[in-house]
Order: structure tokens, then C-alpha cells, then sequence
């Protein structure tokens, strides 16, 4: 794997999706490169049992035939306990490339919210606070509340200072989910709440996506103006961002194969 990475050091100034494991790219990188970390990990979580668990993420996620005919992605199996544990690990080391004071965000659903913020302080990650994503659309099921929001769980890597270069920004963010024409991944979060995210992170800081799916966060920063990093396991997502990029007009170096 060392041989075939981009060395990514803190002179970094463009848009990278590296293919690879998490784990196993983000030990490579140097302590204290990243300004922030904003992501949207596997869940896990859409099935009511360990069996149902295990079935492609097209059935787990996928309610409309157009997002059903998109490639399954990595990572989404474990249990609970296995997923809280691994989300720790990839956390912990993930601190090691964050400069103090750093933000980190994770997308998150209600079933993994509580495992979360347990994993994001057991990593050392000072937890702050949940933003709301109101998806606007959602299944309405009679005698029950709609599943509407999704969650983004945030924190910092120690102490943040007051009078930080970073705007107010909101708590909630109201955005249906991407149209499925023209949706790349399964799970695609919406490019205009990636976009103000991203503002959280101070300029210049180097923004970290370890579960980059198609991209988004990467482009979001790059429209910012932010230099960005992304990491993907999944082959065909990782050259579906490294190709978004690159259709955007974003400058990147191309898909680096870390796997
Ligand atoms: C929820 S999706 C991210 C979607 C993304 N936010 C977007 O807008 O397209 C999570 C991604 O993490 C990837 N993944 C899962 N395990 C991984 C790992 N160990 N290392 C890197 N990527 C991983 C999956 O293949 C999947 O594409």
C-alpha cells in the first residue's frame, strides 16, 4: 500500500480521493495534518435484526427502484457492538491527524446515535453537540412519528478557542435528499448541506472524509475553497468521486489505489 500513496503532507493544497481502507490509509498520515473532519460513515443500522443486517445495502437503504440500481456499498454488516468498537478505532487514529481544536462531524441515524457519541468520546473527541438534517420527504406510517431527520453528531479535538475563523452556523438543516436522477451513491447526502458544513473548519485547514462515497464532502470543499482529502473503499465509488471531481472542474490528482 505504501508504495502506491500520495504522500499527503501540510503544504497540501488540492482534492484527493484516495481508494483504500480507513484504518489502514489514515495510519500513513503525519500527526496534526487535517483542520477538520467531516464524514458519513457506514450506519449499520437499517435492519431490524442481525440476518436482515446482512443483506445488500440496495435492500437496507434503497426505497425507490432508480437508488436500487446502484452498486452496493462497504461496511455496513457489523452489529453494534462490532460497529461501536470500529468506529472507536478508526476515531482514535483519526485524533492523531487532527490539529487541537480541530471540529469533527458524523452523519448518523437515530438507532446508531447513542453508540456514536459513546465512540466519538471513548476515541478522546470532545463531544458538542447534534444538528438535525430534516430530509423534508419521508415514509409516513400511520400511529407512528415520520422518520424524517437524520442526525450529525459534532465535537472537537480538545479545546476549541473562542473567536475562531468560522461563521455562525445553523443547528438544522432543511434539505430533501438528492434527486434520484442523477444520484451516484446509495446514501448521498445533499451537496448544498455539505457546503455549509464545510464552513465549520477554519480556512486553509485541510478537510478529512474517511468514507468519501461519492464525493461530496470533497466537492463541497473544494466550491469552499477548502484543500480536501477523501477516502473510499468501494472501487466503484472511489472512481465515481475521483470522476465527479473531475467533471466538476475541480483540480485533483486522480484516484490514488491505496487498497
Ligand atoms: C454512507 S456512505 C458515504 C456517502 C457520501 N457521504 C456521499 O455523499 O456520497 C459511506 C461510505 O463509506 C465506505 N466505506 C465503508 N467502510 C469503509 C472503510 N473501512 N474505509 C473506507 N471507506 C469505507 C462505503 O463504501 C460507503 O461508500
Amino acid at each position: 500500500m505504501e508504495d502506491t500513496m500520495i504522500q499527503i503532507d501540510h503544504n497540501f493544497a488540492g482534492h484527493h480521493i484516495i481508494h483504500g481502507d480507513t484504518l489502514r490509509v489514515l495510519k500513513t498520515f503525519p500527526d496534526a495534518l487535517f483542520g477538520g473532519i467531516i464524514t458519513d460513515p457506514p450506519y449499520a443500522s437499517g435492519a431490524a435484526d442481525q440476518n436482515a443486517r446482512q443483506k445488500s445495502t440496495a435492500t437496507k437503504y434503497s426505497s425507490a427502484k432508480a437508488a436500487s440500481v446502484l452498486p452496493d456499498f462497504e461496511g455496513d454488516s457489523k452489529d453494534q457492538r462490532s460497529w461501536t468498537h470500529w468506529m472507536t478505532e478508526w476515531l482514535t487514529e483519526a485524533r492523531r491527524t487532527a490539529q487541537q481544536g480541530a471540529p469533527i462531524c458524523l452523519f448518523i441515524d437515530w438507532r446508531q446515535l447513542p453508540n456514536l457519541t459513546d465512540a466519538l468520546q471513548w476515541a478522546g473527541w470532545i463531544w458538542r453537540g447534534v444538528l438535525v438534517w430534516d430530509k423534508i420527504n419521508s415514509r409516513p406510517q400511520r400511529g407512528r412519528f415520520r422518520q424524517q431527520a437524520e442526525f450529525i453528531v459534532w465535537g472537537s479535538n480538545g479545546h476549541m478557542p473562542a473567536g475562531r475563523n468560522a461563521p455562525v452556523l445553523p443547528g438544522v438543516f432543511r434539505q430533501g435528499m438528492p434527486p434520484f436522477k442523477g444520484r451516484i451513491h446509495q446514501t448521498e447526502k445533499p451537496l448544498p448541506v455539505m457546503r455549509e458544513m464545510v464552513k465549520i473548519v477554519e480556512p486553509g485547514g485541510i478537510i478529512l472524509d474517511p468514507f468519501a462515497g461519492a464525493g461530496t464532502t470533497v466537492l463541497a470543499a473544494k466550491i469552499e475553497g477548502y484543500p480536501a482529502v477523501g477516502i473510499e473503499l468501494a472501487e466503484h465509488y472511489a472512481n465515481a468521486a475521483a470522476k465527479r471531481l473531475a467533471e466538476a472542474g475541480v483540480v485533483t490528482d486522480g484516484l490514488a489505489d491505496a487498497a
